[in-house]
């Protein structure tokens, strides 16, 4: 029998009651399909700041790079939000994963469920046929260039007097762009082969440099694909006039941070947006979302982003398009049943359709 070891990381307000159902699921594939996952889990974010003050112990990163893949749920909460820059934040265990497994590539697919056609903010008819893939830059930019805070800074006060002053950097490399770009010219390709790239090129030098690379890879390398530019303010606007039209979006660490959120919004739920992040060695699956503190514990959740973030993972970790597609399938009927969690739901949905995560979950489960 094929054994797959999976390092689960449950993290931080709902991660725990999310990840719950993403290993209920890959335990019935397992059982539908011969394989045996076996899920250990281990400490990231503030729950790992509280057992040991690190949001990403030494151990849990030996046994993500010990398993096969990788599903994580969330970090981060109000507890550990603190204005002094010396304490540890659970973010910054997340940062330290992707960069220490080398996950530069984040894809986070925006598709509509024909189900939820009416949970979208957006009307019918401008969300009828959305399947785009956000290719997001994950181990670089702003995320993790030079930074640092001042507070004593002659002149950075009023009226001259001593103040604060702070920096962040965006800094890309070369490379860093060209193996991006690669990965969303071979995307598109599987797709509807068009590439939108996404910059700020009139005004940052990084996004010029970006936008140059990614023309020059696209020329060599892939000359059947459309590329197009869009600067990135002029994308966020033209995800919710025309989201129909993109196919592969990519860009840089920050703006797909920023855009997939937004793009989220028009399945119909944050709660919906899976996500892979890919390098060349174990792979990481991860909701779009956050740890959701003001929902948190209350059993409310919505666990299909983790659900279908562990369809991701069947798909490219492990090959099993087969059983991916059957995850799928059982979102798709569970759905079109009229099942519901609290945040895709809406006026015409009766109260007895309304679902708590984990009666979300089992539904999914019994129907792989
Ligand atoms: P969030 O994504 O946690 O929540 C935004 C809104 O979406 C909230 O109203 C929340 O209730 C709702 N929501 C999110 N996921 C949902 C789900 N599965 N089902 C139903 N509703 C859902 O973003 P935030 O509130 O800005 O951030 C909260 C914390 O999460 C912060 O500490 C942030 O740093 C962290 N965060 C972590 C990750 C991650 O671990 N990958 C991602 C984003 C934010
Ligand atoms: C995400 C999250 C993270 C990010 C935070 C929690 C560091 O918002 O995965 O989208 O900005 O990458
Ligand atoms: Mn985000």
């Amino acid at each position: 029998k094929k054994t797959y070891k999976i390092c689960c990381l449950p993290g931080d307000g709902i991660g725990p009651e999310i990840i719950a159902e993403g290993k209920k699921v890959l335990a019935a594939v397992g059982k539908r399909y011969g394989v045996d996952f076996q899920c250990e889990d281990a400490l990231i974010g503030g729950a790992a700041i509280d057992a040991c003050g690190d949001p990403l112990p030494e151990e849990t990163l030996a046994a993500a790079r010990a398993s096969d893949a990788v599903l994580l749920a969330s970090v981060g909460g109000p507890k550990w939000d603190s204005t002094d820059p010396a304490a540890p934040r659970p973010e910054q265990g997340l940062l330290r994963i992707r960069k220490e497994l080398g996950l530069y590539t984040n894809l986070r697919p925006v598709q509509i469920f024909a189900a939820l056609a009416d949970a979208s903010t957006l009307r019918p008819e401008v969300i009828d046929g959305v399947d785009m893939m956000i290719v997001r830059e994950l181990t670089g930019g702003l995320y993790f260039g030079k930074r640092e805070r001042f507070y004593e800074e002659p002149g950075a006060g009023a009226a001259g007097a001593p103040g604060q002053r702070a920096y962040d950097t965006l800094e890309y490399r070369e490379y860093e762009i060209e193996r991006i770009a690669r990965q969303a010219f071979e995307a598109a390709r599987k797709r509807r082969g068009k590439v939108s790239s996404v910059d700020k090129a009139n005004v940052l030098e990084t996004s010029r440099m970006w936008r140059e690379i990614v023309h020059r890879i696209g020329a060599a390398e892939y000359p059947d694909v459309e590329l197009e530019d869009v600067l990135v303010d002029n994308a966020a606007m033209q995800l919710i006039s025309r989201p129909a039209d993109f196919d592969v979006v990519v860009t840089e660490n920050m703006f797909g941070d920023i855009l997939s959120d937004e793009a989220a919004q028009i399945t119909g739920s944050l709660g919906m947006l899976a996500s892979a992040s890919l390098g060349d060695g174990v792979a990481l699956y991860e909701p779009s979302h956050g740890s959701a503190p003001d929902i948190a514990g209350q059993g409310v959740a919505n666990p299909l982003a983790q659900i279908l973030s562990v369809e991701m993972m069947l798909r490219y970790s492990f090959n099993m398009g087969e059983a991916a597609d059957a995850v799928r399938a059982a979102v798709t009927a569970v759905l079109d049943e009229g099942w519901r969690t609290r945040d895709i739901a809406d006026a015409s949905t009766p109260a007895d359709r309304i679902l708590g995560t984990a009666a979300m979950g089992d539904e999914v489960a019994k129907r792989i």
